[in-house]
């Protein structure tokens, strides 16, 4: 493998993993020989690596989700129903809530009950708002069920007790008649609520408690050991891990907590300056940004792979997961906006971001057990955002949609004969980023990036063991490296029908400049 001449040495540990999992040398020309193994078919594709991540933040739940039941925008029991029929395309697997940061000073009774009698909080970390509790556990819970999706609650560690912990689980799904579940009842929920997946705390090391994983790790085993549920729902348990390329908090967890865990999390987020004082702008960027955002974002693959070599080491039968609950760009606040309500626009770099992020996470299915994007509606890197009664899909949300195929498929591996790179000063990133795996219906789909603004790149793809008899594909590309859409002009980022063509046993088709494609191969 080639490294360019001009290469930062700050980035060769990132780059040379992405370059080596796609198995790339380097070329000059953009006419990339990709080979399609569909003969050796890997592991499955988690759905769940597809998951959403919706915080009692900003305008993501209040406005984004629920607007009351008395609202003009139009609504069913208070919940948008642009917004509900927006998320149903997606097929989200699994929600995250309610934080986030706020998850560690939610009480889960405040949320509960007639809604004019609940207590008015100040939301601390986020604004500094208040908080109605409108939205609570009932609300939640029936808008997952509405999605045909799944929960995944996060517990307060840092101001709850494991009581409060404990009795919230058990209000949930306690099928007896104990006062907790005769509570749920009186509230208007007979059934328990099934919940998958239950999250220790959020962020232990920071807002979360300001912990050390070693403290952390004995409350971890204090407090699940009180989280009780009916056999047939009892959920898995993540406990809080690390941020970056952290380690610690997964060695720690892994080597202390030696049962009652079934992942541990991790977080990263995508900024185009690397820095937190001055991230980037999320629209208006140089492509020096572009580049920057796509370079930041791959690291990813680097920081999961350390923490799954302390699993392997630790774990090796594969018990416990690695859940990437938070992933996803954070960009400076907009002009005019409340900093605390994390608003931002959502560009194409957005969608290529998500996608390469996908690619990925489907290289790292055995170990990655979830990953949640920051987060769903009008906070960081939103699917969809909203002003008032209007709503706009972003850019994000059309990468998700296209990507639905991939969720629950099989991995297929994919290699690149020579690959060449897209540099700009001395940040170099590989050209193309390709992913392909196999459906419960038996095709194909093949996720495409390229990551160059400003050429297209001809792909020939050999398709090992598969007889393909027809292809079809989407792109999702427009003409500036920040285009977006807007509430006066929704549709300038939307994906398109793309020419694939078939022939000698594989196919051929050209990748637009800055674009996101999946293609769809039937036998
Ligand atoms: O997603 C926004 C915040 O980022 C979350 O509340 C916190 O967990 C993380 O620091």
């Amino acid at each position: 493998m080639r490294i360019p001449l001009n290469f930062n040495r700050r980035f060769l540990t990132a780059v040379t993993v992405i370059l080596a999992t796609l198995g790339a040398g380097t070329v000059s020309a953009k006419t990339l020989e990709l080979s399609i193994q569909a003969d050796e078919p890997g592991t499955q594709i988690s759905r769940y690596l597809y998951g959403q991540f919706a915080e009692h933040l900003g305008r993501g739940i209040y406005e984004g989700i629920w607007v009351g039941e008395d609202s003009d925008i139009p609504n069913t029991n208070g919940y948008r129903d642009d917004v509900i029929a927006a998320l149903k395309e997606l097929q989200i697997p699994v929600i995250r809530w309610p934080g986030g940061c706020f998850a560690d000073e939610y009480h889960w009774r405040d949320g509960i009950g007639p809604r004019d009698q609940r207590p008015v909080r100040v939301n601390t970390h986020w604004g500094g708002v208040e908080e109605t509790n409108a939205f609570g556990t009932h609300e939640f819970l029936n808008l997952v069920e509405m999605l045909g999706s799944e929960a995944y609650i996060a517990g307060n560690v840092g101001s709850g007790t494991p009581q409060e912990m404990a009795e919230w689980l058990e209000y949930m799904t306690a099928d007896n008649n104990s006062t907790t579940a005769q509570l749920r009842r009186s509230n208007g929920r007979d059934k328990p609520w099934n919940i998958p997946f239950f999250g220790v705390g959020n962020e232990t090391w920071g807002c979360g408690g300001n912990m050390r994983p070693e403290y952390y790790s004995d409350l971890y085993r204090r407090y699940a050991t009180f989280l009780k549920a009916p056999e047939g729902n009892r959920p898995k348990k993540v406990a809080s891990g690390g941020y970056n390329e952290q380690t610690n908090w997964t060695q720690v967890l892994a080597s202390t907590v030696n049962s009652n865990m079934d992942g541990i999390s991790h977080h990263y987020y995508t900024l185009p300056s690397g820095e937190w004082e001055v991230k980037g702008k999320s629209t208006g960027f140089p492509e020096g940004e572009w580049i920057s955002t796509l370079f930041n974002t791959m690291k990813i693959d680097g920081f999961l792979a350390l923490n799954e070599a302390v699993l392997d080491e630790y774990d090796p039968e594969g018990n416990v997961g690695l859940y990437l609950d938070e992933w996803g760009t954070w960009y400076d606040p907009e002009p005019d906006r409340e900093p605390g309500f994390l608003y931002q626009q959502n560009t194409l770099r957005d969608a290529l971001v998500a996608a390469l992020n996908f690619n990925i996470f489907h290289r790292h299915a055995d170990r990655l057990h979830m990953a949640n994007i920051a987060q769903t509606v009008n906070v960081l890197q939103a699917v969809i955002l909203t002003e008032d009664e209007k709503m706009i899909l972003t850019p994000t949300y059309h990468a998700f949609e296209m990507y639905t195929p991939f969720q629950d498929s099989t991995f297929i591996p994919v290699d690149f004969e020579e690959m060449t790179e897209y540099v700009l000063g001395d940040i170099a990133v590989p050209t193309v980023s390709a992913t392909a795996a196999t459906t419960a219906s038996g095709d194909l789909v093949i996720g495409l990036v390229n990551l160059d603004p400003h050429e297209s790149a001809s792909i020939h793809a050999n398709l090992q063991g598969f007889p393909a008899q027809s292809a079809s594909g989407r792109t999702l590309t427009a003409g500036a490296i920040d285009a977006h859409n807007t509430f006066e002009e929704p549709a300038e980022v939307e994906p398109q029908g793309i020419e694939v063509e078939l022939k000698g046993g594989g196919l051929a088709l050209e990748l637009p400049a800055k674009s996101v494609t999946v293609i769809t191969v039937k036998r």
